[in-house]
């Protein structure tokens, strides 16, 4: 099966608060971007890696040696949501590469992704009809809050899981499914790729993940990642 990888970047990162896009962020030595970058360009079960940035991108190309360029190419077609990015960048790499019976979508802001845990998606999902995704058991107590911000009700934690990234999905029902919760109005609340799919009444698989493939969203969170980048 030919596989692609899809990685959105065109972000703002403001939850980080800092000047330039979280992705372009160092993390271990190296743009966070960098990091996923180089380990879908180097697995040899993904045909080719295509990084989705703004228009007016202005730090990509310093990146994108022209070793890594043979594996991966940039499409500057981002849009105003992650969900918008991911559509423009399916439709993209259609035309700039054909046809994928699978696409893998990854977060920039995940750099702890390794070859390990590709695999294991890929092996899990091998025979799906669907696809599916990373994910972690919740271990945390959680509480739904009141107005007031007070604990109104604790939620059983059974069953639950965070969503990670790479997810992958046949690369025809993913691009369906953004399709039509954009036709629906329903884009602004989706906030990955597998929501998509279940709006089709679709039941993406959970593939257990891991801590190290952390997601970069507040500063103190780029220290988590480096932990593990060097251990
Ligand atoms: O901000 P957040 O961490 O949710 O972003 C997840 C991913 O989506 C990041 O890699 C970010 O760069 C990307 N993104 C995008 N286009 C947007 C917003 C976010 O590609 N308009």
């Amino acid at each position: 099966p030919r596989r692609f990888a899809l990685i959105p970047a065109a972000g703002v990162g403001a939850r980080m608060g800092a000047r330039i896009p979280k992705q372009y962020m160092a993390v271990a030595g190296k743009p966070m971007l960098h990091h996923a970058l180089e380990t879908f360009a180097a697995h040899p079960r993904i045909a080719h890696t295509f990084v989705v940035v703004s228009a007016g991108d202005g730090w990509i190309d310093e990146l994108l040696t022209p070793e890594l360029a043979q594996r991966a190419t940039v499409l500057r077609v981002g849009g105003a949501t992650r969900q918008e990015s991911v559509f423009n960048g399916l439709v993209e790499m259609r035309a700039a590469a054909g046809d994928a019976d699978w696409v893998l979508v990854h977060d920039a802001a995940r750099p702890g992704l390794d070859a390990e845990l590709i695999d294991r998606l890929l092996d899990a999902l091998a025979d799906d009809e669907v696809g599916g995704l990373l994910a972690l058991p919740v271990v945390d107590t959680l509480k739904r809050a009141s107005a007031e911000g007070r604990s109104e009700q604790t939620v059983p934690r059974a069953g639950l899981w965070a969503a990670q990234t790479p997810q992958m999905f046949r690369y025809a029902l993913l691009r369906r499914a953004l399709n039509e919760a954009a036709e629906q109005g329903r884009i602004g609340a989706i906030t990955d790729d597998a929501s998509a799919i279940e709006m089709l009444g679709l039941l993406p698989k959970l593939v257990e993940g891991s801590p190290r493939n952390l997601k970069v969203t507040l500063a103190q969170d780029a220290a988590l990642a480096e932990f593990f980048l060097k251990g």
